[in-house]
Order: structure tokens, then C-alpha cells, then sequence
């Protein structure tokens, strides 16, 4: 069957976003795995580590003793409160704890930021190269989609002039940023973040910030400081996840900070479309608070992972890669190789055995000339990798 708009007539029109194409090499790579190879995976954007030990061990014990049911939709109040102190001591912001509201991960934020805002037609700008996702939800629920392409020069951040120009042409409803952002790694300066903010405000343009790699940050190499938007307005919705700095990914769980208008709407919206968050991973998340040690040397076996790609991937003809304020990706220009990063990165798998992402995904205007190369695994495997890739680059 093809795929796109009307391929199927009994199919809605808003069903047929565009497949995530790193899943399609991400499959290949486990069907490679399962038939006997050894693939080195530098595709996927999760934390080969597992969750924080005491998260796990208070998911034990609910699981043994514990009743697990529903919670509020608006998430555990212990959870929420616990969030409310985090903000404080992370940023010295202070919330009101019935603003924050917990999710079925981030990704169930996104709808429910969206559909709280937003109205079917409405104009919702977000950056190239940026995390597929957004594009995909915000078409599937009937919104326009405007992409704005980042350049070196801003370094690689969405400018208050081209939201300005964008919203001249026709008016914005809303935009959403991601700092750290995937695929890129590249920060927005604490500067850069709140003139874009001000610019969003002054403009009635509603601004969602996607904080997933907060934590994931590497300011001692770096100097880029990491900054929430609601150290500069109250205004904003705030997405953040357990996935990434926590390491739990699969136990779907993350929070939204709401300004106060949305507050009831989202709620509303989230006890139909989802009743809850699981209440087992919001037990353990709260756990994973309060593991800061254990996860910050998680996060130094990503900065010498970081150290050790940017040394390398020049080498082997993986050239200009995009500043790695946080997160765990190098996006990396390939076209020493290739102007086909998606064919590039199908033949690397076969013959080299290392999966990578390519950028289309992300960019579907320059992507195909770029690779995105996840170190969220441990180093024996970026070192693996990289010896593979030379040996099958030379
Ligand atoms: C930028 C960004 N936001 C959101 C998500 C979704 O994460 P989750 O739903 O696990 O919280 C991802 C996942 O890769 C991501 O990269």
C-alpha cells in the first residue's frame, strides 16, 4: 500500500503523517540483531542506563504491597508538590504545585498543550531541524504547520525577527521550542531564549517549551547555561519528561508546568483522553528526584562520550557538527560521503553494522545531508562504532 494523503479512502486524511524514518532503520537494526549480527546502536534516543535503583525498588515494592490504580488526572499531589520543589531548587522558580500536572510522558503533553491552545486550523511555527513528532501531532490533530529553518549564524535558534516576518505573513497561534534541542544537542543562550519569549508575548503568539534534556546539559565544556522559560514568564506551558536525564523512557511518565488559564482545560482534556498517568512510574519518579548522584554520572558517561565524537567523527569525514550544549546527539554534516543520508545510513547498517539516524527526519529541507549520532549508549559502544565506521569509510 502507498503511503500519504488519501492512499486509503476508508482512512482519515489526518491519519497519514509522514512515517518517523529512524524507526524504519531502528527495525532493520533489531532484525539484523536478532538474525545473529552485532550491531553497534547509536540510532535511538534513549539512556542505555536504567532507571535510578531506588525508583526501581519503589516500583517493587508498590508492585508487592500497594494498591495501583488511578490517580487524579492532574497526577499524585505528593508527585506535583515534590515537581513544585524541584523548579524551586533547579531555577529558583516558584510554582504553585495545582500548576503542575503530570503526563503520560512528554509526548502526551504535546497533545494536550496543543489541543488547550490551540483551534483546528490554527498556525503553529516549530524549528528545522527539530524533533518529528511535533510535526506529526500538530497535523493530526488539523493544525498548520509552519516550519522555521534555524541557521549557524543564530546559532541554530528560531530569532525573534523571523517569528516577527512569519506573523506578518499571517498570524501565529503558537510556538514550540525545544532547548536542549533533538536532533542537534544546540541550546538556546538564557539571552537568546528570553528575547524570544518577550518577542512571542508582545506578539499574542502562545509559547510551549519542550525541557525534556534539562539535566542533560554540559556547561563546564560549554559555558551555556541552561535556563527554563518560566524564569521569564508565567505565561508559558512547560513540557519536561522522566524519559531522558531520568533514564525511563518506557515507564511513560512527565509533567507540564500550566499557566494558570489552561490549568482546568487541560485537566478536562486529560480525564478523557487518558484518566492518568500510570501510578506506579509516577511512585517512581518521584524516587528518581532524589537521585541526583547516581544520575550525574550518567551524565559525565555522556560528556565523555561527547568529547570522544566531537574528537572523532572529523576525523573519519563527519565534519561541522552542531554545537552539543546537552542532550546525547552530534548532528553531523555528511556530505564529505554522501547527499543521500538515508541510503548512506541503510548501507552503513548492512556492510558496517552501525545504525545511525538519518536527518530527514528531522529536516526535510537540508536533512539528507546530515546523520544524527546518538551517544546516550556507553562508551565501549561509541568506540566500537567508531572503529567500524572507519574501517568500512577507508
Ligand atoms: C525533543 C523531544 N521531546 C519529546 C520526546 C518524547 O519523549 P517522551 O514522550 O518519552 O517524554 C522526545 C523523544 O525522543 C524528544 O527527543
Amino acid at each position: 500500500m502507498t503511503e500519504g494523503p488519501n492512499a486509503n479512502h476508508f482512512l482519515s486524511i489526518r491519519s497519514q503523517v509522514e512515517p518517523f524514518h529512524a524507526m524504519d532503520v531502528l527495525a532493520s537494526a533489531n532484525q539484523m540483531q536478532k538474525n545473529g549480527a552485532e550491531i553497534d546502536f547509536l540510532c535511538v534516543g534513549q539512556p542505555a542506563a536504567q532507571a535510578p535503583l531506588a525508583a526501581r525498588r519503589a516500583a517493587a515494592e508498590l508492585m508487592e504491597n500497594g494498591a495501583i490504580g488511578y490517580t487524579d488526572a492532574a497526577g499524585r499531589r505528593d508527585l506535583r508538590e515534590r515537581l513544585a520543589v524541584h523548579m524551586l531548587d533547579t531555577y529558583n522558580v516558584t510554582v504553585d504545585a495545582d500548576r503542575v500536572f503530570i503526563t503520560t510522558g512528554s509526548s502526551a503533553g504535546f497533545t494536550l498543550a496543543f489541543l488547550s491552545l490551540f483551534d483546528v486550523g490554527d498556525r503553529v511555527a516549530i524549528a528545522a531541524p527539530g524533533y518529528p513528532a511535533y510535526r506529526n501531532i500538530l497535523k493530526s490533530l488539523g493544525l498548520e504547520v509552519i516550519e522555521i529553518e534555524t541557521h549557524g549564524e543564530d546559532r541554530w535558534a528560531v530569532t525573534p525577527h523571523q517569528v516577527t516576518q512569519v506573523h506578518r505573513e499571517k498570524p501565529l497561534a503558537g510556538i514550540l521550542i525545544a532547548s536542549p534541542a533533538n536532533p542537534t544537542g544546540t541550546m538556546m543562550t538564557p539571552k537568546a531564549l528570553h528575547e524570544l519569549i518577550d518577542c512571542c508575548e508582545d506578539l499574542g503568539v502562545r509559547f510551549i517549551s519542550d525541557e525534556i534534556y534539562h539535566g542533560l546539559t554540559y556547561a563546564e565544556a560549554t559555558g551555556v547555561e541552561e535556563a527554563t522559560a518560566l524564569q521569564y514568564s508565567d505565561k508559558v506551558i512547560v513540557i519536561n519528561s522522566f524519559s531522558k536525564y531520568y533514564c525511563m523512557t518506557g515507564w511513560r511518565v512527565g509533567w507540564m508546568i500550566l499557566p494558570q488559564d489552561c490549568v482546568r482545560s487541560v485537566e478536562r482534556l486529560s480525564q478523557s483522553l487518558y484518566i492518568s498517568a500510570p501510578e506506579m512510574s509516577q511512585v517512581a519518579a518521584m524516587h528518581a528526584l532524589d537521585c541526583q548522584r547516581e544520575l550525574e554520572q550518567v551524565r559525565l558517561s555522556y560528556l565523555a562520550n561527547r568529547q570522544l565524537l566531537l574528537e572523532e567523527l572529523p576525523k573519519i569525514g563527519f565534519e561541522k557538527i552542531l554545537p552539543i550544549d546537552g542532550a546525547f546527539y552530534a548532528y553531523a554534516d555528511a556530505t564529505r560521503h554522501t547527499n543521500d543520508t538515508m541510503e548512506f545510513a541503510r548501507q552503513m547498517l548492512d556492510q558496517a553494522h552501525v545504525a545511525v539516524t538519518p536527518g530527514l527526519d528531522f529536516d526535510q529541507g537540508r536533512g539528507h545531508r546530515y546523520l544524527r549520532f546518538s551517544f546516550a549508549g556507553d562508551t565501549k559502544t561509541m568506540k566500537s562504532a567508531l572503529q567500524r565506521m572507519k574501517d568500512w569509510l577507508t
